[in-house]
């Protein structure tokens, strides 16, 4: 019976291009994916940008962009990844599409129908000069147990305490510098604590879908059974969850509720249905056909509905989401598939450190993707578990076994064919046969591992048989064969085995490496590989074509460029534009007197377009009056209330606009056509009006 599948990744979060850890979790996916496919099985394969929240509508801003131009720009660079990389996923969508939207509300309203949907008034920081609520992470202070400054506001870096943001000493907002204050707001929560929310979940976790597989990895279910199950005082940590964000926020609008919108948790798992929908109305080429397909389609109890995520993400998938479509009346998952976290070369990936492997560079490096595609697949099980891309591993494997047992096979045997034997196949006598019997007799075997995601297994038993083949090629040794009188008979019967049995490696083969797969079918002369045709043959008489080369090895020097950290870009120019000035003594800087300036009001000057006049208080007990050209940097409204650093002690100066009562400081460079721009200082938080500079 062919099943029919529907199949996702992780929704990569829009704020950012893809890392190696992404293209690794596509990379298993999509062997999975082309597997069933392999078997004759429909599958739908989708994912999507997670668009909203509040780090990507802050990035925005930064970004200068709306919060939708940020993502459709991170979006517009997706495709050289996933066609580099052979991921085939049938439709890549947006969280913030209109289907998305939709389902969201539609979810939502069928849980509150439910009487799933509850209100509470709690008290958050709010930042009271960008005028919203401010997110965990983007609260800093002092951490309440050691006294570290900037630190976040969940967890100290410098002694690992775990506190609530409201706990940090001296608070402030990492987006303006304010000092946040506490404001109470109405949320709204998803009761999960329900009794009904609780049996479905406690029965979910440890339940098995309609073929006998666990919903859960056993070490998957072990880590979540810990929230789910009561504790010794007979309660559980799993409470109700908060769907709900304050605007300002990028996010879907909670029906009925005015400036609220849903936490971007809430909708991002909902894309996956967003995208399906999508992927149905495009291809019926009409919206309500398309809509009425994607309800059918789900609401078959035939449909399996499978998600690959990483070990992160893993109380989302296996509570929230499955709770959510089971109480809006929708079919829930069959299975959520959960893989570790890639490292590379043992280390965690930092962008900022320039470890890590960038898949782009890899790419243009000339590297073939099939080598990391079979490299990772012949790393990953179906256990949640971290695996290593090591390099000198990575070279080793690839040229041993893809080039050393597997490519060598075809070009050690087509040659005969084709100068020998017309290009066509010959008949095989007892050893062959029985050598190629193994091969078939192994493939229910491998297709067993790919099922169940053990494609180190597979790769380890797809070269346990190119081992063989290549035993059956050195005892017959063709090379000399064709060199003596009267064997030709047998020189083809060997050739033949080989190439029927390469034939076979590759169709086991195809799911990791489907391009090269390609390739050999065209040199085969077949039409594309399934699973089914692993019990054929290709038959005497059968013709081929000529044969290309199929794969190069890894050379050692484009693994030495990929890891190669480029030498930071030393500009062989004046800093700023300017010759350092004349060395003074302490005396002579101590005469300058810079002090912390609070700019009270701020004001354009009327007939000058580089001038701002500055209200500025130094802790005198009264304000003084600055002229500053910074007119084309800064809006008097950006400066109003933010602190600065001016000289206090300098001689006061008669302008055409007014007396000058000192000078802000502020940078630029020597040639203001070569780099334009003037930048006022601005102290770190916890500086105060009057403070002295030294
Ligand atoms: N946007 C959320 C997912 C929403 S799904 C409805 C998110 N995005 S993410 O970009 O941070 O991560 C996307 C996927 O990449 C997750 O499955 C995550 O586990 C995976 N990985 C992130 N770093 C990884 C590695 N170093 N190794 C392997 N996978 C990793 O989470
Ligand atoms: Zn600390």
């Amino acid at each position: 019976m062919p099943r029919q599948l529907f199949v996702t990744t992780a929704l990569p979060y829009a704020n950012g291009t893809f890392h190696i850890g992404h293209i690794m979790e596509y990379i298993q996916a999509d062997i999975w994916v082309r597997f069933q496919r392999m078997q004759g099985h429909t599958v739908h394969f989708v994912c999507a940008d997670d668009a909203h929240g509040a780090p990507i509508m802050i990035a925005a801003q930064k970004a200068g962009k709306t919060p939708q131009q940020f993502v459709a720009d991170i979006a517009a660079g997706r495709k050289p990844y996933l066609e580099g990389f052979h991921i085939a996923f049938d439709n890549w969508h947006s969280t913030d599409g209109a289907e998305n939207h939709e389902l969201a509300q539609a979810i939502y309203r069928s849980l509150k129908a439910n009487g799933l949907i509850s209100t509470r008034t709690i008290a958050q920081f709010f930042d009271p000069e960008r005028g919203m609520f401010l997110p965990d992470r983007f609260i800093k202070g002092e951490c309440p147990k050691c006294g570290t400054q900037d630190q976040y506001g969940d967890n100290c870096e410098a002694c690992g305490a775990v506190y609530s943001p409201t706990e940090l000493k001296n608070p402030y907002s990492a987006l303006s510098g304010a000092t946040p204050v506490l404001r109470d707001s109405e949320h709204f929560f998803f009761q999960l604590s329900d009794p009904r929310c609780v049996a479905f979940l406690e029965a979910w976790t440890q339940g098995s879908n309609a073929r006998g597989v666990p919903h859960l990895q056993p070490e998957v279910y072990n880590k979540i059974k810990e929230w789910l199950l009561p504790r010794e005082d007979g309660r559980r940590d799993l409470g109700d969850w908060d769907i709900s964000r304050d605007a300002p926020y990028f996010g879907i609008e909670i029906p009925d509720a005015p400036g609220k919108y849903f936490y971007v948790w809430l909708d991002a798992p909902i894309g996956y249905l967003a995208s399906l929908k999508n992927l149905f109305v495009r291809r019926a080429g009409d919206a309500a056909l398309g809509a009425q397909q994607f309800d059918a389609f789900l609401a078959d109890p035939a449909t399996e509905q499978v998600h690959f995520i990483g070990k992160d993400i893993i109380t989302f998938h296996t509570l929230f989401w499955p709770a959510m479509l089971q109480f809006s009346g929708r079919k829930v998952p069959d299975a959520v598939h959960v893989h570790g976290f890639l490292t590379v070369n043992s280390e965690k990936m930092s962008k900022s450190r320039g470890t890590g492997l960038d898949p782009l560079k890899y790419l243009s490096l000339g590297m073939n993707p099939e080598w990391l595609r079979y490299y990772l697949a012949a790393k990953l099980s179906g256990r949640n578990e971290d695996i290593d891309f090591n390099a000198e591993d990575f070279m080793a494997r690839v040229n041993s076994d893809l080039i050393g047992k597997f490519v060598n096979i075809a070009s050690r045997s087509a040659g005969f064919i084709a100068k020998r034997f017309e290009g066509k196949l010959g008949a095989i006598t007892a050893d062959g046969q029985a050598l190629l019997a193994a091969l078939q007799a192994a493939t229910p075997g491998i297709t067993a591992s790919y099922e169940e995601r053990e494609y180190g297994k597979a790769l380890r038993d797809i070269m346990l048989l190119a081992d063989k083949v290549n035993a059956y090629v050195d005892q017959n040794k063709p090379w000399e064969l064709a060199k003596q009188e009267g064997q030709d008979a047998r020189l083809h019967d060997v050739c033949t085995v080989c190439i029927e049995a390469f034939r076979l490696l590759s169709l086991q083969l195809k799911p990791v490496l489907p391009a090269l797969a390609a390739q050999v079918e065209t040199f085969l002369n077949v039409a594309p590989f399934t699973f089914v045709q692993a019990q054929n043959l290709l038959g005497a008489g059968h013709a081929i074509n000529a044969y290309q080369h199929l794969m190069q090895r890894v050379d050692v020097k484009q693994l030495e460029a990929l890891f190669e950290v480029p030498e930071p870009v030393v500009e062989k120019i004046l800093p700023g534009g300017e010759e350092i000035a004349p060395v003074i003594a302490i005396d002579d800087f101590a005469k300058i007197d810079l002090r912390i300036a609070q700019i009270v009001n701020c004001e354009a000057v009327e007939g000058s377009t580089k001038l701002l006049r500055l209200t500025l208080d130094v802790g005198e007990g009264r304000t003084r009056n600055v002229f500053s050209g910074i007119a084309s940097m800064y809006k008097p409204e950006d400066l109003v209330g933010k602190l600065t650093v001016m000289v206090a002690n300098l001689a006061p100066r008669k302008m055409k606009f007014g007396v000058s009562e000192g000078m802000v400081l502020a940078a630029s460079h020597a040639d203001e056509k070569a780099e334009p721009g003037i930048y006022v200082l601005h102290p770190w938080p916890g500086a105060k009006p009057g403070m002295r500079i030294h």
